[in-house]
């Protein structure tokens, strides 16, 4: 089974926490877009792993992982990763693998995204690690792959520096290097778990462009970016928060506005909202649901994994935009227009808190009624089932209401 689980809003939707939840069926986890700007959290007892590049089911002793071939690889970022791993006991030696694909990321392309982004008249606020710049080059077609580190022309070819740079790397990489697509094929009927990097929100192409990635964070990124056709994808899965999130710069809607400072203040300590990446505090807003409706849409997502939902314990009231007000107009369609979305103003509807904690939930139907209430407003909104509701950042805060693992 090929199972897809991506971010439906702007990222650090608990993506990291999904996966690995998810990672005890799988057998391989296959990340494929984006590079070290993605941070994913993993919260086990009292060791928090801090994933940018290595896909999250490593925790999971036994599991195979593969960075896919639409990812751009920063090599030094990629062995910081793998030592900070080792150092919390985490054994990842023959079961890391690295699709030739791929391209990589190189110290000076680090240096080109913060000078840019110092001389651009409308700042992304990017993470500073080369991202967008790795994939201008590849597009480009100046670009290096990891395959080209073994090809003697290709090699050749390369500034001075670069191959200084580059050459400790080519035997260190060299085990773990694979041809993806053969593998894809020689991994077939097994269950495999694709895990997004980003959000739908913040795809180069559906995202509000140009406040975006640089790669294809939605849903056909999985197959674009591993070497498997559209057809063998069975199941997509679009993780949200209870809230919304978003880091860096670019329209945000719902965005909580300065009489919100106490709610967001409350979010943002209680939901622990800083950057896994580059420790910037989130900011915060309200669920957008015009906005998760469109990434419903976009990604044909079956089922939605609700995240965060404990956040809202102690709330008395929880609001939730249901519309954009624009130039006195209500539109439910996300729009392309960065000026439009600027403009919009949320129109929201206000739901009742549960004020208990529910962390310790085990069953969906033990969920407060209102908690069940606010789910059903989300499911009849974007016309999509909640699977799965997580209530905590531990592994075990994980309610599943409908197995992830059977075809709907
Ligand atoms: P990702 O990028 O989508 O993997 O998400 P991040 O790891 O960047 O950010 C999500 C944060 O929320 C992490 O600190 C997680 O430990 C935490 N988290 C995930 N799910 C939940 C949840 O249901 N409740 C709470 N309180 N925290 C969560
Ligand atoms: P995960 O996988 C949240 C944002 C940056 C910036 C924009 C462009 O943890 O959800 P980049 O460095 O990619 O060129 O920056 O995208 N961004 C993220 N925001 N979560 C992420 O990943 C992000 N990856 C990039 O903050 O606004
Ligand atoms: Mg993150």
């Amino acid at each position: 089974m090929n199972l897809v689980v991506i971010g439906a809003q702007w990222g650090d939707e608990g993506k990291g926490k999904i996966v690995d939840f998810l990672a005890e069926r799988a057998d391989v986890i296959v990340r494929y877009s984006g590079g070290a700007n993605a941070g994913h959290t993993i919260v086990h007892g009292d060791i928090t792993y801090k994933l940018h590049l290595v896909p999250s089911g490593i925790i999971y002793p036994d599991r195979k992982v593969i960075l896919g071939i639409g990812m751009v690889i920063d090599p030094q970022a990629l062995f910081g990763e793998l030592d900070t791993l080792a150092g919390q006991g985490i054994d990842w030696k023959d079961r890391v693998f690295i699709a030739d694909r791929a391209h990589l990321v190189l110290p000076r392309y680090r240096e080109i995204d913060l000078e840019t982004e110092k001389k651009r008249r409308r700042p992304i606020g990017t993470t500073g690690r080369g991202i967008g710049v790795a994939y201008a080059m590849k597009s480009a077609r100046d670009g290096i792959r990891i395959a080209d580190l073994y090809d003697e022309e290709a090699f050749a070819s390369y500034l001075p520096e670069d191959r200084e740079y580059l050459l400790p790397y080519k035997d260190k990489l060299r085990g773990m290097v694979v041809d993806m697509p053969v593998f894809m094929h020689r991994h077939e009927g097994q269950v495999i778990l694709f895990e997004g990097a980003q959000g739908t929100l913040l795809d180069l192409d559906l995202g509000t462009y140009p406040f975006v990635s640089s790669g294809m964070s939605c849903a056909a990124g999985a197959v674009a970016g591993s070497g498997i056709g559209p057809r063998k994808i069975d199941k997509i899965l679009g993780v949200f928060k209870a809230y919304s999130t978003r880091v860096g710069n670019g329209p945000f809607p719902s965005e909580f506005r300065k009489e919100d400072s106490e709610l967001e203040n409350t979010i943002r300590s209680v939901g622990r909202e800083y950057g896994v990446t580059t420790g910037r505090p989130r900011r915060c807003g309200y669920l957008d649901l015009v906005a998760l409706k469109y990434a419903c849409l976009v990604n044909s997502i079956d089922g939605l994994v609700l995240t965060h939902l404990d956040v809202y314990d102690q709330m008395d009231a929880i609001q939730v935009c249901t519309a954009y007000e624009v130039d006195g107009k209500h539109i439910t369609d996300f729009p392309a227009s960065i000026s439009v979305l600027n403009k919009a103003k949320p129109v929201t509807q206000s739901f009742h808190g549960w004020k208990k904690p529910i962390g310790n939930t085990a069953f969906f139907d033990e969920l407060p009624v209102q908690a069940r209430e606010y789910i059903a407003f989300i499911e009849e909104f974007t016309k999509t089932q909640v699977d799965i509701v997580s209530v905590g950042y531990e592994r075990r805060k994980t309610i599943v209401r409908r197995s992830p693992w059977t075809l709907s």
